[in-house]
């Protein structure tokens, strides 16, 4: 169901401290998503994957709740959620195996949804986890996303249409929110480009670091292919209520 867990794993334990500097498109998504959501309070919270908690602070900035719960792989995560929540439990370990009691009637999640192998089957394990009527707003990212890297290395997540979720989506869920944006980064060098994938946790898209040889064939192509030097993101913000 997921996409080497162990190496994901280590390569976001090791961004954890320089990611919150980087990921400006995540924060952005984060500020989108809590800004979809069609409620102010939610009694009962389960985030997935908050790692720095970039939403978790954006979140709880605009929206107030009873229980939250916080779930990352990396256990450090907890380390940075304690600074932003007082009252909350941490789930460490995989959001595809959870150990929680009760449901929930949010359950939220920031550029995780990508990782995993199987959307549909992970949606259909999350809902289980959902009041009737309760809601799942998450963002991830569409086919276009890093289209400059995949392009040059061939890596790259197997990210799905908006039309792939908002199928996935309508056969539980109401949608009620599901749209698609782009946005473009800039870089001086293309080694600024690998320093951003490697802090924002990107690196988990291959467990085999790249030798000097390669790292020099890389940046001297995307000097010739894309001499402005981009880095497009993608991201897709959902937002759905599971049908009575
Ligand atoms: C790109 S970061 C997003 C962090 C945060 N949600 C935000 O708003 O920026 C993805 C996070 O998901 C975590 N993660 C990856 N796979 C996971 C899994 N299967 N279960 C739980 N967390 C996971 C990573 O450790 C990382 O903290």
């Amino acid at each position: 169901m997921y996409t080497d867990l162990k190496n994901i794993k280590k390569q976001f334990k090791k961004s954890i401290d320089n990611y919150d500097k980087y990921a400006v498109v995540q924060k952005l998504m984060a500020e989108k998503l809590t800004k979809a959501l069609p409620e102010k309070y939610y009694s009962d919270v389960l985030e997935l994957g908050c790692g720095s908690g970039l939403l978790t602070k954006q979140f709880v900035k605009e929206i107030s709740f009873q229980r939250y719960c916080a779930n990352d792989i990396v256990d450090k995560s907890k380390m940075y959620l304690d600074k932003i929540l007082k009252n909350y439990v941490f789930l460490g370990g995989s959001a595809l195996r959870l150990s929680v009691n009760g449901k929930f009637n949010l359950i939220i999640s920031n550029a995780l949804f990508q990782w995993f192998e199987d959307l549909e089957k992970s949606i259909e394990y999350f809902s289980s986890y959902l009041e009737k009527g309760g809601t799942i707003a998450f963002t991830t990212f569409a086919p276009d996303n890093y289209k400059e890297i995949k392009s040059l290395t061939g890596l790259g997540l197997g990210y799905k249409t908006v039309d792939e979720i908002r199928k996935i989506l309508e056969k539980n869920f109401e949608i009620l929110t599901l749209e698609n944006f782009e946005y473009t980064m800039r870089f001086k060098n293309p080694l600024e480009v690998l320093v951003h994938m490697k802090n924002t946790g990107v690196n988990a898209l291959t467990s085999k670091p790249l030798s000097v040889k390669e790292v020099k064939e890389f940046c001297d192509k995307y000097k010739e292919q894309y001499p402005d030097l981009p880095l497009t993101y993608s991201p897709i913000i959902a937002v759905a209520r599971l049908k009575d």
